[in-house]
């Protein structure tokens, strides 16, 4: 349905995509399925895996909720990444015998890069995967009722984990030579979601 995102990078403002998600909601649809590049902090998830996103750091802890009133504000976070389509994933992956990871994404704020002393830390507090987008867009999601599913490329190793120095355009390379596994599997996977009766009632 979208063809990108805003970024909080490209303004400062982590809210860019409450008009355009709120909308989703409003025209009928249930589920935002998410895709993103990320910086991988694992070694066993090297540039090209592919990780679902079973949970999320909030590095910035900036929220594009503030502003907002109601009870409804005060979202529950607990299974943000909607567990029966989590299952739903991991068996279609199985079923194809994709190599699928999961972890926990961490966003940052960017848009530079992370030093090496951030990416250690970023793994110690228990992040797999690193990128500048998607954190807020799942806490709007949740706060409009929508389902969230998200998947990550991994498009290099998080910096000082590699022999490389990160660019964008190693980045967007990387996505480019992995794209086309990765577009597979989002194409068979929304034709899945056709067999989830929760996401049809
Ligand atoms: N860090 C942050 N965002 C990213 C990265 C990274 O290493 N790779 C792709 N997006």
């Amino acid at each position: 349905m979208l063809g990108g995102r805003k970024h909080t990078y490209e303004t400062g403002d982590c809210s860019g995509m409450a008009g355009a998600l709120r909308s989703l909601k409003a025209w009928g649809v249930k589920l935002l399925l998410q895709t993103n590049a990320a910086g991988s902090l694992r070694a066993h998830m090297p540039p090209g895996s592919l990780m679902l996103i079973t949970d999320h750091i909030n590095a910035p802890q900036r929220s594009p909720l503030v502003g907002e009133s109601g009870n409804a504000r005060f979202v529950d976070m607990g299974a943000a990444y909607d567990p029966e389509l989590l299952a739903h994933t991991r068996q279609l992956a199985q079923a194809q015998a994709v190599a699928l990871h999961e972890g926990t994404y961490l966003w940052a704020l960017g848009p530079q890069f992370e030093t090496p002393a951030e990416i250690r830390m970023f793994a110690a507090w228990g992040a797999d995967a690193v990128g500048m987008s998607t954190v807020p867009e799942t806490i709007l999601a949740r706060h409009a009722g929508l389902r969230v599913l998200g998947l990550s490329l991994m498009t290099n190793m998080g910096a000082g984990l590699g022999d490389e120095s990160l660019t964008h355009a190693a980045t967007l390379q990387q996505a480019q030579a992995s794209g086309s596994y990765a577009a597979q599997f989002l194409a068979d996977l929304i034709s899945s979601l056709a067999d989830v009766p929760s996401l049809h009632t």
